[in-house]
C-alpha cells in the first residue's frame, strides 16, 4: 500500500533532495511542504509529487499539510523561532496521527552543554520524544552546500574564500547524502528510536576547500582566515541579526579549535553507498563557483 510522506522545508538544501529521491519510489506518495509556491515550481516537474503550501506559523496550513500523512521528514529553517515552529509541527503531527517523524537535527545536538545551535535542536528532539510519536534523528555535520550558499559570491568575484575557520578540520557532508540517509530511515525497517551522526568521508580545512575549488574550476581560489572580531563586524555591517551572528561564531569557534567531530561511516551503513568527497561535490557544482 502507498504511504504518504510529508517533507517540510521541501525547497531547501536538504528537502529538495529528499523529495527528488522519494519521488522515484513506487510505494511512496510524496507531499512537498513549500513555503513559497513559486520556489516549489521545480518540484512540480517530478512524478507524483503533491505540493502543499505551508507557513509554519499558520495552524490552518499545517493542518492541511499533515492530514493523511503517514510519516514526516521534519525540516525547520535556521531562525531564532525554529524551536517554536518545530513544536507546532510536532503538535499537528500528533493531532493528525502521524506514525513516524524523521527530524533533520544537527551534529552535537546531544552534547552537554554543547553550543546554542545544538541546544535548539536538542529541545526539539526532546519535544518529539515526549510526543510519543516514533522518531529518528539525523544529526549531520556542516553541509558542503554551505560553500555555494554563503561563499559563492566572493569566490566568483574575487577568487577568495573568507571564513573564520583557521586550520580547523570539519567532516563536511554533501546534502545529497543526508537525503539518501533520510530516505532509508523513512522507508526502511528498524530506525525508530535511533539517532545517527552523519558526516562526509574526510575532515578538511578551509584551505583544502579553496585548493579543491581551484583545481576543479581551473581558477585560483585563496582561503582568507577572518579573525572572529572582523567576522562579527562584517556580519553587523550586513545587518545579520545578533542571535545569528552569535550562533554562527560560536560554531566556527568550535570548528577552528578542531572540535567539529571526526568522519564516520554512518552514511555508508545506512545507504550502502560511500559518502561523497568534497572533490565530487565541487565537480558536480562547479558552475556555482565560476
Ligand atoms: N547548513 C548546515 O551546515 C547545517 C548542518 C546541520 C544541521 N543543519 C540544520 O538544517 C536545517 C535547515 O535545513 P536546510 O539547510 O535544508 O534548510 P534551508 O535550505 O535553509 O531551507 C529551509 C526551508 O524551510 C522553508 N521555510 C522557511 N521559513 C518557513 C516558514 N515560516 N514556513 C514554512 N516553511 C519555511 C524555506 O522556504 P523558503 O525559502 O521559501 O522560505 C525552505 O524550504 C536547520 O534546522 C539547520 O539547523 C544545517
Amino acid at each position: 500500500m502507498q504511504q504518504t510522506i510529508l517533507v517540510t522545508g521541501a525547497t531547501g538544501t536538504v528537502g529538495r533532495e529528499v523529495v527528488k529521491l522519494l519521488a522515484m519510489l513506487d510505494d511512496v506518495r510524496v507531499r512537498a511542504g513549500v513555503h513559497s509556491l513559486i520556489k516549489g515550481e521545480n518540484l512540480r516537474r517530478l512524478p507524483d509529487v503533491e505540493i502543499v503550501e505551508m507557513e509554519f506559523t499558520d495552524p490552518d496550513s499545517l493542518h492541511a499539510a499533515f492530514t493523511h500523512a503517514d510519516k514526516v521528514f521534519l525540516i525547520t529553517p535556521f531562525t531564532d523561532g525554529q524551536v517554536e515552529m518545530a513544536k507546532k509541527l510536532v503538535d499537528e503531527a500528533k493531532r493528525t496521527g502521524v506514525k513516524h517523524i524523521v527530524k533533520l537535527s544537527a551534529m552535537g545536538a546531544n552534547a552537554e552543554p554543547g553550543i546554542q545551535l545544538g541546544r535548539w535542536h536538542r529541545e526539539i528532539e526532546d519535544y518529539i520524544k515526549d510526543s510519543g510519536i516514533a522518531y529518528t534523528f539525523l544529526r549531520p555535520s556542516s553541509f558542503m552546500q554551505n560553500i555555494e550558499n554563503y561563499n559563492a559570491h566572493s569566490i566568483k568575484q574575487e577568487g577568495k574564500l573568507y571564513m573564520p575557520a583557521g586550520d580547523g578540520k570539519v567532516p563536511y557532508i554533501d546534502a545529497r547524502d543526508i537525503a539518501m540517509a533520510a530516505v532509508e530511515t523513512l522507508t526502511g525497517e528498524g530506525h525508530e528510536g535511533k539517532a545517527y551522526d552523519l558526516t562526509g568521508p574526510e575532515a578538511i580545512t578551509a584551505n583544502q576547500i579553496a585548493e579543491t575549488l581551484s583545481a576543479v574550476t581551473g581558477k585560483p581560489v585563496t582561503f582568507v582566515d577572518v579573525p572572529e572580531e572582523a567576522a562579527r563586524q562584517a556580519m553587523q555591517q550586513q545587518q545579520i541579526p545578533d542571535w545569528m551572528t552569535n550562533a554562527l561564531l560560536e560554531l566556527s569557534g568550535v570548528q577552528r579549535a578542531g572540535h567539529a567531530g571526526q568522519p564516520n561511516n554512518e552514511v555508508e551503513k545506512l545507504t550502502g553507498c560511500k559518502p561523497r568527497t568534497f572533490e565530487e561535490y565541487a565537480q558536480d557544482y562547479k558552475e556555482c563557483f565560476v
